[in-house]
């Protein structure tokens, strides 16, 4: 098994996820936004790019956390199988777009005068018309209704209450027999709500006066209206439906030391595989069943090379971060372990911010010449005096300072 080594031939690893993130935006944008293509090609295709930008070797990052926001632990590229999602959610808002003889045909042929938004599936339904219907759940949290005078929608089964039914918020066991076949327009009179002749209880008729009605639209419309989301005045924007469809997860503490302002890109990777713990040490190497000649650290030569051990407790990087700490920080923090130091220039009060940045630049940049010290002490047969690293340190820290 090959393993992904630094002199790879080519482009770097920050290189080839840049080249995969274009690719897969091509294919998002062209292809992936307007037509349903099945999930298995759409998996074929993330497998082949992950291959890509692992070089065939290790994967030590999974597709799906590369696909992750870089705010919450990603790189930031696009899963396509969310793409697929977000395209799914399009479809069905563009069938709800009254007025395209495209949705009127699967209205007249599928719906046949039943409510859209609790019509069950049938078998006989066209592909494309169930995933709309199976869709219908999420897309209602991402749309609002403009109304007028309410005249189309479905007093009893329409979303019109903050998102909700009548049917939905007075539960299927209240007899609706009163409402069925009204519209809002009932409720309408003058411009302004007038729930009271239908006996609801005072809160609901509260909430019934607080559904806007707009009399400068010419009629209802749905407008696109993602929590979270206010640009695009009410369009759909495929980013905002892309966010909706996504997993979240929660962001990770080390954003700024990853991927903070004036950092190389080169420095932000190396520095985002070992605040996931996933630069591939010796011991990793071993535990993935790559026979490794030694498994002793390359810069010490006496202990065992783990993450941990290089980050910080290795002599010879601490050494190495330790002087620069004490010459431009005013101090070394106790801890030898990266988190440990990133924690302590946080505590570090009475600087400025741009103090702890730098400080930050300064670490993420020790992290990346020690990997690549070590690195070519491997693969190249070729070592740095630790003296000559600090230089390299010190000049790169110069170059992104602010
Ligand atoms: C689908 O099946 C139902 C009965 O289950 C039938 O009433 C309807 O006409 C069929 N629709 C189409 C489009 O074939
Ligand atoms: C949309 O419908 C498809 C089934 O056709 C389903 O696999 C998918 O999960 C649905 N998407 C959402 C966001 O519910
Ligand atoms: C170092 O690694 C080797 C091989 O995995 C193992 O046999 C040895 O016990 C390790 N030494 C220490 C000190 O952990
Ligand atoms: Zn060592």
């Amino acid at each position: 098994m090959r393993v992904e080594g630094w002199q790879a031939a080519g482009l770097s690893f920050g290189g080839r996820i840049e080249l995969v993130q274009s690719v897969i935006s091509a294919i998002a944008l062209f292809w992936l936004q307007s037509i349903m293509v099945p999930l298995a090609t759409i998996r074929k295709i993330e497998g082949i790019c992950a291959k890509f930008i692992w070089h065939g070797g290790i994967h030590a990052i999974s597709w799906e956390q590369l696909c992750r926001p870089r705010k919450e632990g990603g790189v930031g590229l696009r899963s396509l199988v969310s793409v697929r999602e977000a395209a799914g959610i399009k479809l069905a808002w563009r069938f709800l777009q009254d007025g395209s003889p495209w949705s009127a045909w699967m209205a007249s042929r599928y719906l046949r005068g039943r409510n859209f938004w609790v019509c069950e599936i049938d078998n006989n339904f066209s592909v494309p018309f169930k995933h709309i219907l199976r869709n219908r759940t999420v897309l209602r949290t991402a749309i609002r209704r403009k109304m007028r005078e309410g005249g189309e929608m479905d007093l009893w089964l329409d979303p019109w209450i903050s998102g909700q039914s009548l049917l939905e918020i007075l539960g299927p066991q209240t007899d609706g027999v009163a409402y069925r076949g009204l519209t809002c327009r009932h409720i309408i009179s003058g411009g302004v709500w007038r729930p009271e002749e239908y006996r609801f209880t005072a809160q609901l008729g509260e909430e019934i006066r607080q559904v806007q009605i707009t009399p400068t639209v010419l009629s209802d419309v749905w407008v696109w209206a993602p929590p979270g989301h206010s640009e695009g005045a009410g369009e759909f924007r495929f980013r905002s439906c892309y966010d909706l469809v996504r997993p979240h997860f929660d962001d990770i503490e080390e954003y700024d030391f990853v991927w903070g302002k004036g950092l190389a890109r080169k420095m932000q990777l190396s520095a985002y595989k070992l605040v996931l713990g996933r630069l591939l040490t010796r011991d990793r190497l071993l535990r993935f069943g790559v026979p490794v000649p030694d498994p002793k650290c390359v810069l010490c030569e006496t202990e065992n090379e783990s993450i941990g051990h290089l980050f910080f407790q290795c002599h010879v990087t601490w050494s190495i971060w330790a002087e620069q700490s004490r010459r431009h920080l005013g101090g070394v923090g106790r801890e030898r372990d990266f988190r440990e130091i990133l924690k302590w220039i946080g505590d570090c009060r009475g600087h400025e911010q741009s103090w702890a940045r730098r400080a930050r630049l300064r670490l993420a940049a020790s992290v990346w010449h020690v990997w690549r010290e070590r690195n070519r002490r491997i693969y190249e047969g070729l070592s740095t005096p630790p003296v000559s690293i600090l230089h390299n340190i010190e000049s790169d820290v110069l170059v992104m300072s602010p």
